[in-house]
């Protein structure tokens, strides 16, 4: 089992270029089944939750992989040959059920399992099974498979969403994209990957307008064709090697990056006494000490405060002067780095979905582990400013959403390895 060893007290220092965005790169994989020619996906990270689509394509019978020792993914689906994905394969991520849309969209059919991924709470598909059904798809569940069937073809429909889902909005885009028809999408989520993944849609001849807004609209067309495509940059990770600044100190510049998708996490490290300063695709940041504590942050859908950035800007908070308070609006689960935080030294009390955070002189190294993806970066954050020396295990949840973390980190002064 891998682990992350970890000597805080380092400031960081340096640049750091940000990888493209998993939550955009994963969709768009998806969607390269509704197409059947070339597709070169720069900018695609190396991250375990791609290797995962990658074999979920692999299976379907079609071409993926990464150009050698490039970030360059070819996608080929022209030979699909399959409609149906192993329970093993649709348990290795949540997003595999975005390969749901795009395989009903392009065959007709789909018999999948219940997605996996981080346990955040119950994490149900509800939403996405009742917007494919007004799309004319017929959905039977045996022995915990889903069987779904669009017998006369999908169609376009007007779907309003009772909760503005990023995964249930880019799941209806994908199987709207070639139905016969235009389907609407009300209250749809306005996150900066829907509309990465209309982009790219549009590239292949898609007709998709309105994504990144409430209403997006999708006219069915007959066929797609390939293109090259630059994944977005990832504002989440951009966000998390900000939180470790934050929480080692130090001077980062963030490069690569798009500083307008951080404006709902920026405010909150100037609030903290940081030095924020964009231009262009960088961030300039300098973390001052002592940090101080912000005014409660409220996690909610975007434009809003993330919740993937509520672990690690927690994490930063614990060695901030004065009262932090977080309430997570939408996750029930998602406070699980907390008892690792605590066994450092922090002062956190979790009541339901608020978390208190008082802050504390010292953090110490503690052995303990990755609870879930942006927990495992929560505990990483702490541990840069922890003193002594840290050692988190369960770090394959780690690399499902950030490529080669500890080179990163230590290609800016941190004292971080893998054993
Ligand atoms: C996506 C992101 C994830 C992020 C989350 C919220 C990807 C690959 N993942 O996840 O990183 O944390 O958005 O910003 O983009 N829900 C239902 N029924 C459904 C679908 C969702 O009740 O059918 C609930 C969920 O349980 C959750 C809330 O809606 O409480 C938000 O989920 P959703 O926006 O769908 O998140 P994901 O697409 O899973």
């Amino acid at each position: 089992m891998q682990k992350l060893i970890i000597n805080g007290g380092k400031k960081l220092n340096g640049e750091i270029r940000i990888q493209g965005a998993k939550n955009a790169a994963l969709p768009i994989m998806a969607a390269s089944v509704l197409c059947g020619e070339n597709i070169i996906l720069r900018n695609c990270p190396k991250i375990s939750d791609v290797y995962s689509a990658m074999r979920i394509l692999t299976y379907l019978g079609c071409k993926a992989g990464f150009e050698e020792g490039s970030g360059v993914v070819s996608l080929n689906a022209e030979s699909i040959s399959c409609s149906e994905i192993s329970d093993e394969l649709m348990r290795e991520m949540r997003s595999s059920i975005f390969f749901l849309g795009a395989v009903l969209g392009r065959t007709g059919r789909c018999r999948i399992t219940l997605p996996g991924g981080c346990d955040l709470g119950p994490r149900p598909i509800d939403m996405h099974l009742a917007a494919l059904r007004k799309m004319g798809v017929s959905i039977h569940e045996e022995y915990g498979a889903l069987d779904c069937v669009a017998e006369n073809g999908l169609h376009g429909a007007k779907i309003s969403l009772s909760f503005p889902s990023v995964g249930t909005t880019e799941n209806i885009m994908l199987a709207a994209v070639l139905a016969e028809g235009t389907t609407i999408i009300h209250n749809a989520a306005r996150e900066p990957e829907i509309a990465d993944l209309a982009e790219f849609l549009n590239r292949c001849g898609a007709k998709i307008s309105g994504a990144g807004g409430g209403k997006i609209t999708v006219s069915g067309v007959k066929k797609l064709h390939g293109c090259e495509y630059d994944i977005m940059p990832d504002r989440i990770a951009c966000a998390t090697y900000l939180a470790c600044a934050a929480s080692a100190g130090g001077e980062l510049v963030i490069t690569g990056c798009r500083p307008s998708d951080e404006e709902n996490i920026l405010p909150v490290f100037e609030q903290m006494g940081c030095i924020v300063h964009t231009v262009d695709d960088k961030i300039f940041f300098s973390a001052k000490r002592p940090l101080k504590a912000v005014a409660p942050i409220r996690t909610m859908v975007y434009p809003g405060f993330p919740t993937d950035a509520q672990a690690f800007v927690m994490a930063a908070l614990c060695k901030a002067k004065g009262t932090s308070v977080f309430v997570e609006n939408i996750f029930e689960n998602r406070y699980k780095h907390v008892g690792g935080l605590t066994r450092m030294g922090a002062d956190i009390l979790v009541e339901g979905k608020v978390a208190v955070i008082e802050g504390v002189n010292r953090l110490y190294g503690v052995k303990t582990e990755a609870p879930d993806l942006r927990g495992g970066a929560g505990l990483v954050t702490a541990a840069l400013a922890a003193e002594g020396t840290s050692e988190i295990s369960n770090v394959h949840y780690i690399d499902r959403g950030y490529e080669d973390i500890e080179k990163v980190l230590s290609s800016a002064g941190a004292d971080i390895k893998r054993i």
